[in-house]
């Protein structure tokens, strides 16, 4: 049996990869699950999948839910905070960590994953943004096997050779073409854009998803992150990664070889796939995802417009500035989200308050993870100072 923990389980990643665990118990056993402060649903997925361990990051929440299963399940520990999340990614018991936790937070329980030397199934690309190459650094110290989920990713992952090397150039490899469907907002005129709610930003066209990713996705700083993570995973540069709009989600992505040979995966727009894919790799096991019939396909491509699109050129800026700029990036993108998610600041704000934000923060180099955090918080620190510059104008409603 391959035991498998999942971080962020009560999350849109967590419960697809319990999906396609469920269909396979002669293969995996599920050994921990976590959440940050969803009681109940954690305690339902406890009762349906009965783990060794359930971590809740809030301790709080942690008593809650020790409370509950003290009756139903008290074989079933309780752990809380980060020390939980770090120990459940650790456990000599796991295999695989699926890592699924959503923003900073997924960083140093992922890494400890990776420590372990374990199998790392990575959905929290903001790990690979923030601490890239320290975290590739000890993927490769300690052995583990970093496989990814975002789908694009895991679409290039199918499409280079298994031999790849971490060497583009060697597998004759030209570059990697990213697809993004361009999200809710691709066809909204702009002078609207100031004024979409949270519920419209989250209402993805093809794909359902947490709600942090959802407004990445509509802003277009998801495929910035992506492009970065891209870099890091693939061991590129970003010239050698070409973005393209692709609005119904079917290509999840290309790889184009010197023979000008340009191989895709194609598949329905269901996280299950990849997910499937990466648990089970190199071989395969089905997933739950429904077929796609080609004769009812129909594919766009468009070239991004980067004037509707301003955080993507933010994300290049980030990774030309090198360093802990992804790291600024990445912690003001997460602040000025909450701030949109909670109606503090308008959808454009987004974008002023991480160009704001990565003006005014020194570059560093990245050089441990102690610079990394301080980067993180002081970031987060100026980027609610913007924020609160934004809404004490009264730009809540207005920033074009
Ligand atoms: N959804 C997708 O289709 C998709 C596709 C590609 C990549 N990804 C990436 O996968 C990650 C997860 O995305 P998602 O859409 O599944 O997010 P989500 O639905 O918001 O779920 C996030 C999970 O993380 C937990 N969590 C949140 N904050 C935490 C904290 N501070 N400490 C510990 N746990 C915390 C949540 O617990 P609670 O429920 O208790 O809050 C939940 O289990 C993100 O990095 C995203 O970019 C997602």
């Amino acid at each position: 049996m391959i035991g498998v923990t999942i971080l962020g389980a009560t999350g849109s990643i967590g419960v697809s990869t319990l999906d396609v665990l469920a269909r396979h118990p002669e293969r995996y056993e599920v050994v921990a699950l976590s959440a940050r402060g969803s009681v109940d649903k954690l305690y339902q997925q406890c009762l349906a999948h009965r783990p060794r361990y359930a971590v809740m990051a809030e301790p709080d929440a942690a008593e809650q839910l020790r409370a509950r299963l003290k009756n139903e399940a008290p074989e079933i520990k309780v752990l809380a905070g980060q020390a939980g999340l770090e120990t459940v990614a650790a456990l000599p018991e796991t295999d695989t960590v699926m890592a699924a936790i959503v923003g900073a937070a997924g960083l140093l329980p992922t890494l400890a994953a990776v420590r372990a030397g374990k199998r790392v199934l990575l959905a929290n690309k903001e790990a690979l943004v923030m601490a890239g190459r320290l975290f590739m650094d000890e993927v490769r110290a300690h052995g583990a096997v970093l496989l990814p989920i975002d789908s694009e990713h895991n679409a290039v992952f199918q499409c280079l050779p298994r031999d790849f090397g971490s060497d583009l150039q060697r597998a004759g490899i030209r570059r990697i073409v990213l697809t993004a469907s361009g999200g809710p907002f691709r066809a909204t005129p702009l002078d609207q854009l100031p004024y979409v709610t949270p519920a419209q930003a989250c209402a993805h066209p093809n794909w359902v998803m947490g709600r942090k990713i959802s407004v990445d996705s509509a802003t277009m700083m998801n495929k910035g992150l992506e492009v970065i993570e891209a870099c890091w995973l693939f061991n590129t540069t970003p010239e050698r990664i070409e973005v393209v709009l692709h609005p119904q989600s079917i290509v999840h992505s290309l790889v184009e070889y010197d023979d000008r040979s340009l191989l895709a995966e194609l598949g329905s727009p269901d996280m299950r796939t990849p997910i499937a894919h990466a648990l089970a790799w190199p071989e395969r096991i089905a997933s739950g995802a429904p077929a796609l019939n080609l004769l009812d396909l129909h594919l766009d491509f468009e070239r991004v417009d980067y004037t509707r699109f301003p955080c993507l050129p933010l994300a290049y800026q980030a990774l030309a500035r090198g360093g802990t700029a992804s790291v600024t990036l990445n912690a003001a993108n997460e602040i000025a989200v909450a701030a949109f998610l909670d109606g503090r600041l308008a959808f454009t704000g987004i974008a002023h308050v991480i160009e704001r934000t990565l003006a005014d923060r020194p570059v560093r180099e990245p050089a441990s993870l102690a610079v990394i955090l301080e980067e993180d918080a002081a970031a987060r620190a100026q980027a609610l100072q913007h924020v609160q510059g934004h809404a004490a104008r009264g730009a809540v409603r207005s920033s074009a």
